[in-house]
C-alpha cells in the first residue's frame, strides 16, 4: 500500500528518555500506525542488539556511565542498530524508528550526524514520566517479563531495574536544544511540547501521540445484522435490517447488556439504516458517523456479484487481481476506506471507556487491522462475519481479540461479501 500523502523525505524518528518511559509503547504504537496507513516503518530496538550481542542479564552497573567496559559495549550496539536503520532506509523504507535512550547530548549529537549525513530528516521524541506510580506500573508490567529478568525473583528485578535507572538519570539530559525538530510527551500526554514539527507527517504524528493513553478499556466491533440487500445478494446500497438481522440486534442488545454490565457504553454507527437500526436495540446513546460507512461501490453499487461480472468483466478482473487498491469506478478502493477512516483511528485511541462500534465488513476489516497489526495486503481479506462480535482489549504492545458468534445463522455469504453483505 502506498503513502495516503506523497513522502518527499524519508523520516527518522529517534526515541529519547529514561528506562520505564515508555517509549518502546510508543514506538510500537508509530510503527503499527504508519505501517497500517501504508508508510513502511520499522522500529530499531538498541535493547533486543544489546540482548542479542552482549547478553540479556546484565547487573544494573553494566549501564553506569562511568563504567567504561558497559558503555563501550552499549555504544557498539546502539551504533549498530543505526547502521541496520540506515541500510533500510537506504532500501527504500519511509520511517524508521530509533528506539534507545539516547539520553546524553552528545549520544544525539552522533546519531542526529549520521542521520543528516544519509540526507534523513529527524524528529525526536521524547517521553517524560514525573508520574512515579506510571514508571513503578511499568517496570512491573512490562520490565519483569523481559528477557533480562528471565528467572529473576520479581522484588530483586526490581531494585535491580531501578539502580539501572539511576545510572541513566546521572547522566540524562532532556531535550532543549531550540534548533532540533522534537516532541516531548510529558506524563502519557498530560502534556506535550513541540519545536520546529513542520510538514504533514510529523504534524499528524504528533497529533496521533496526543491522543495515545495506557488505559485499559474494551472496544466491541459488530457488522450490523443481516441486511435486505445482504438476503438478495446485493452491493451496497441503505437497505433495512432482514427479519434475521432483527434477531441479530435484539441479541446484541442482551450481549452488551451482559459483558458491560452498569456501564454506560458509547455506540458509534455509520450513517446507513441498517447500522442505525441494528444500534437501536441497545437502547443507548449513539452517533452516526460518515466515516465509517460501508466502501462505495461507485456504479457497483446495488448489482449481485454476478451482474458485476457480466456487466464489467475488466473491473471484476482488477479487482481480482489486488482487491487492496481496486477502486469500484467512482466508487473506492479499501486504500481509500483506510483513509477515510484513520480520524475514528484517533479518536478511538483517545477513549478511555469502553466503546462498541455497529459498522460494515470493509470498514471493520480496517479497523481491525489497525488493532492486530496485519499487512495492509491482508486487510481486504480479514475474517469480520456477520452476526458476530469481535472484543478487542488493546494492551502495551498490542490488542487481544475474543470471538462471540450471537447468531441466527445466516447462509454463505457471496464471496465479494466486502460490499454486499456490509
Ligand atoms: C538497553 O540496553 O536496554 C538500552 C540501551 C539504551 O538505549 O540505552
Amino acid at each position: 500500500m502506498s503513502p495516503d500523502v506523497p513522502h518527499r523525505r524519508q523520516l527518522v524518528l529517534v526515541m529519547v528518555g529514561l528506562p520505564a518511559r515508555g517509549k518502546t509503547y510508543t514506538a510500537r504504537k508509530l510503527a503499527r500506525y504508519l505501517n497500517w496507513r501504508g508508510y513502511a516503518t520499522r522500529v530499531f530496538n538498541v535493547g533486543n542488539y544489546r540482548r542479542r550481542d552482549v547478553g540479556a542479564q546484565k547487573p544494573a552497573n553494566f549501564f553506569d556511565p562511568k563504567n567504561p567496559a558497559g558503555l563501550e559495549a552499549r555504544t557498539r550496539v546502539a551504533m549498530e542498530a543505526l547502521d541496520d536503520l540506515l541500510a533500510w532506509m537506504a532500501q527504500g523504507g519511509l520511517v524508521g524508528i530509533y528506539d534507545a535512550t539516547n539520553s546524553t547530548r552528545a549520544r544525539r549529537e552522533l546519531v542526529l550526524a549520521r542521520l543528516e549525513a544519509a540526507g534523513l530528516r529527524v524528529v525526536f521524541v521524547e517521553s517524560v514520566c514525573n508520574d512515579t506510580s506510571v514508571i513503578e506500573a511499568n517496570i512491573r508490567g512490562t520490565k519483569l517479563r523481559s528477557p533480562d529478568y528471565k528467572g529473576v525473583d520479581p522484588d530483586e528485578a526490581v531494585a535491580d531495574f531501578r539502580r539501572r535507572i539511576a545510572f541513566y538519570e546521572d547522566a540524562y539530559e532532556p531535550l532543549e536544544d531550540p534548533d532540533l525538530s522534537w516532541v516531548k510527551i510529558v506524563d502519557l500526554g498530560r502534556q506535550v511540547v513541540v519545536n520546529r514539527i513542520q510538514g504533514y507527517l510529523p504534524s499528524r504524528l504528533v497529533y496521533f501521540l496526543m491522543n495515545l493513553h495506557t488505559v485499559e478499556r474494551r472496544i466491541w466491533l459488530t457488522r450490523h445484522g443481516q441486511s435486505l440487500a445482504n438476503v438478495a445478494g446485493c452491493l451496497g446500497g441503505d437497505s433495512g435490517l432482514s427479519p434475521l438481522g432483527e434477531r441479530y440486534a435484539a441479541r446484541l442488545g442482551e450481549f452488551l447488556a451482559e459483558r458491560a454490565g452498569d456501564e454506560r457504553v458509547p455506540v458509534w454507527t455509520s450513517t446507513l439504516r441498517r447500522t442505525i437500526q441494528t444500534a437501536s436495540a441497545l437502547h443507548l446513546p449513539s452517533s452516526p458517523w460518515r466515516a465509517l460507512d460501508e466502501i462505495d461501490a461507485g456504479k457497483c453499487d446495488g448489482l449481485t456479484y454476478d451482474e458485476f461480472h457480466r456487466r464489467y468483466p475488466d473491473d471484476f478482473a482488477s479487482r481480482k487481481a489486488d482487491k487492496l487498491r481496486f477502486r469500484y469506478p467512482r466508487g473506492e478502493s479499501y486504500q481509500d476506506v483506510v483513509r477515510r477512516v484513520e480520524p475514528v483511528i484517533v479518536e478511538i485511541e483517545r477513549q478511555r471507556r469502553p466503546l462498541m462500534i455497529v459498522a460494515h465488513q470493509a470498514v471493520l476489516r480496517a479497523l481491525y487491522g489497525y488493532f492486530l497489526d496485519k499487512a495492509p495486503e491482508s486487510v481486504p481479506h480479514l475474517d469480520v462475519p456477520l452476526h458476530t462480535v469481535i472484543e478487542l482489549t488493546p494492551h502495551a504492545y498490542g490488542a487481544s481479540e475474543r470471538r462471540f458468534f450471537l447468531g441466527p445463522s445466516v447462509e454463505h455469504e457471496p464471496s465479494w461479501n466486502e460490499a454486499s453483505s456490509s
